[in-house]
């Protein structure tokens, strides 16, 4: 809980930017004669917190490289229509078309993720575990995610490499309720028979994967 507390914050604290950046998102497509640029709404929207190339630095932020397109237009749009429930995304995605939010997608699948370095090797090989065979009657992640995470497209996203923070804040807002937009509850039945130890060791592993 104290690390999705300090998600909240870090992202509380940098709410301000996307009200200085938001006008150059929606000037940028009208430029350029109404084409969507996704390279030009990252430049000048998205960098600042995801990285130009999808890897961002503030863990809190997730890495956006390598990601599935399907899966990052879905996202856009849950975030846009509340379905997913974040209100800094929200504030993102209120002024992006379903045009803009494919082009999105595929501008950061092109991308190429860069893992996290060193850690706590313990707790990753337990997280292989999880990952690869399951644990009791907590099924293997990899039926889903892909056996080296990579996800599988459109509705499985790509893990491996993903900032370690923000898999497990994702963990435990699937477990507390506060993220739905799963389709199935797939995530929250799941999350719901995961220990906070098994969410860190499951993190720690995907994030050097
Ligand atoms: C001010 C910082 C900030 C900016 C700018 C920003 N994001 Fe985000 N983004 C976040 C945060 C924080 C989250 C995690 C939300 C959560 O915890 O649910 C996120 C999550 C996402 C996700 C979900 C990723 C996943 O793995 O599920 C996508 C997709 C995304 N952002 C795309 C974008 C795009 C595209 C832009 C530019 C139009 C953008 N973001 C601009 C902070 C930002
Ligand atoms: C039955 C299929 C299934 C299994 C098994 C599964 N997942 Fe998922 N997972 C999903 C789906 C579907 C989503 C995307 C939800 C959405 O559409 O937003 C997801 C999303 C996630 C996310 C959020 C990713 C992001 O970028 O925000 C994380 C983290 C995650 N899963 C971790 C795990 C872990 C860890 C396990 C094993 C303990 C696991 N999953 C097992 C189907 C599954």
């Amino acid at each position: 809980m104290k690390v999705w507390t300090m998600a909240v914050v870090m992202a509380g604290a940098l709410g301000a930017l996307p009200a200085v950046a938001a006008p150059a998102a929606s000037a940028a497509p009208a430029a350029s004669g109404g084409t969507v640029n996704a390279a030009q709404i990252v430049a000048s929207v998205c960098s600042a917190c995801h990285g130009a190339d999808g890897n961002s630095v503030v863990p809190t932020y997730p890495r956006l490289a390598s990601q599935g397109a399907a899966y990052i237009a879905k996202e856009l749009a849950d975030f846009k229509s509340g379905a997913r429930a974040n209100p800094i995304m929200a504030g993102m995605a209120a002024t992006l078309t379903p045009q803009q939010m494919v082009a999105l997608g595929a501008y950061f699948h092109a991308q190429k993720i860069t893992p996290s370095t060193g850690g706590d090797q313990r707790l990753a090989s337990q997280g292989k575990q999880i990952f690869t065979v399951g644990a009791g009657d907590v099924p293997a992640c990899a039926a889903c995610h892909g056996r080296a995470g990579q996800g599988i497209a459109p509705f499985f996203p790509h893990l491996a490499g993903q900032h370690a923070q923000y898999i497990e804040a994702q963990l435990h807002a699937f477990q507390s309720g506060q993220r739905t937009n799963d389709g199935g509850k797939m995530m929250r039945v799941i999350a719901a028979k995961l220990t906070p130890t098994q969410i860190s060791a499951v993190a720690e592993y995907l994030s050097h994967l």
